[in-house]
């Protein structure tokens, strides 16, 4: 089944806020090739085909392998930068006009490439999608809950010279077992610094990690959040503070947090007053960009077009962008769905 015809034009017509986005999620099969061949590296598969048929996961640590793997061949700062490029190059042609993107220098850091490259070469590839396709973004630099405390705080202390560029933390990774208590210190350094907080909480982990990531990290934004619908109370404060979750429904369908997308409860968090958004986590490995995350939920879902218009807005409402600059990009939402 294919969605109304119109309902696939309103989607392509709305301006979007990508929230929640891995930069090193974007590296297409061909881009790993591409860069292993530039770098003389093995990119460890005999074909682009071949690398494309193990995107295949049981869950979020299947996953977190072969997407850890396929960073190997980003090496040098042009090689981040061609990356951030190439994603907003193709999210330009989804709507988005702004992209808060996070990035795990730890993934690269570990395997001995200076911070200074990585961060400088994603910094690059956003000036060049500003300049070149007129897409707003902000950097947001997420810590890896797999490693220890003391390793997120020496990574805060590497990124100390940038931090007029760096408008967030985050946490990411495997996140059964590694709970936001881990990670309470050094988010309170980074709020210190001046740097806000999102968390990934409630994809794999339970509902209380959602809690936490509120209560002892300080979590404005919360990514993913699915399982808050196991917590009553917690759904209720949710919706009563208006807590913003960046929802990636193909995401949660690959990485089999609900058996298929007709199975996301994307329509009760909507239904119960939650303030979602939709987003794409890792489109090169999940199967989509935004706009097929929004055209494969509405069809599956059923969504009406103000369902597809709220989540559009919510996008920016969510942003970390000065309130007025908010305020004109719901506006443009509304004058985009109104002209649909
Ligand atoms: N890193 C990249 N994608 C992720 C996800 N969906 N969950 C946790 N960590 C991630
Ligand atoms: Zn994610």
């Amino acid at each position: 089944m294919t969605a109304h015809p119109d309902l696939s034009r309103l989607i392509q017509a709305l301006p979007k806020a990508e929230l929640h986005l891995h930069i090193e999620g974007t590296l297409e099969p061909e881009l790993v090739f591409s860069l292993a061949a530039r770098n003389g590296i093995d990119p460890g598969y005999p074909s682009v085909d071949a690398l494309r048929a193990a995107y295949d996961f049981q869950d979020l640590q299947s996953f977190l392998d072969v997407y850890y793997a396929g960073a190997k061949v980003l090496q040098k700062e042009r090689d981040f930068r061609d990356m951030t490029r190439a994603y907003l190059e193709r999210a330009r042609e989804d709507g988005v006009v702004h992209a808060e993107v996070f990035f795990d220098p730890q993934t690269h850091t570990g395997r001995g490439i200076p911070f200074d490259a990585v961060i400088t070469g994603i910094l690059r590839g956003l000036e060049d999608g500003q300049r070149e396709f007129g897409i707003t973004s902000r950097l947001i630099l997420c810590f890896l809950r797999h490693l220890s405390e003391d390793e997120a705080f020496h990574t805060l202390s590497e990124a100390k010279p940038f931090l007029s560029e760096i408008e967030a933390v985050g946490l990411d990774s495997a996140e059964a077992g590694n709970p936001p208590e881990k990670f309470q210190k050094v988010f309170a350094a980074a709020r210190e610094l001046g740097l806000r907080v999102v968390a990934h909480a409630g994809e794999e982990g339970p509902a209380s990690y959602i809690r936490s990531a509120l209560d002892v990290l300080g979590a404005e934004r919360i990514d993913h959040g699915v399982r808050c619908t196991e917590d009553d109370e917690l759904v209720a404060r949710l919706a009563r503070e208006k807590t913003p979750l960046t929802v990636c429904p193909l995401s949660n369908v690959a990485l089999r947090v609900f058996p298929t997308l007709a199975d996301h409860n994307l329509p009760e968090l909507l239904r119960r007053g939650l303030n979602v958004s939709l987003h794409s986590d890792d489109p090169a490995y999940f199967g989509g960009y935004l706009g097929e995350n929004f055209q494969a939920t509405a069809e599956a879902l059923s969504l009406s077009p103000e369902d597809i218009v709220a989540c559009a807005e919510n996008s920016f409402r969510a942003a970390f962008l000065p309130d007025e600059t908010r305020r004109e990009h719901v506006r443009s939402v509304q004058t985009a769905a109104a002209r649909a």
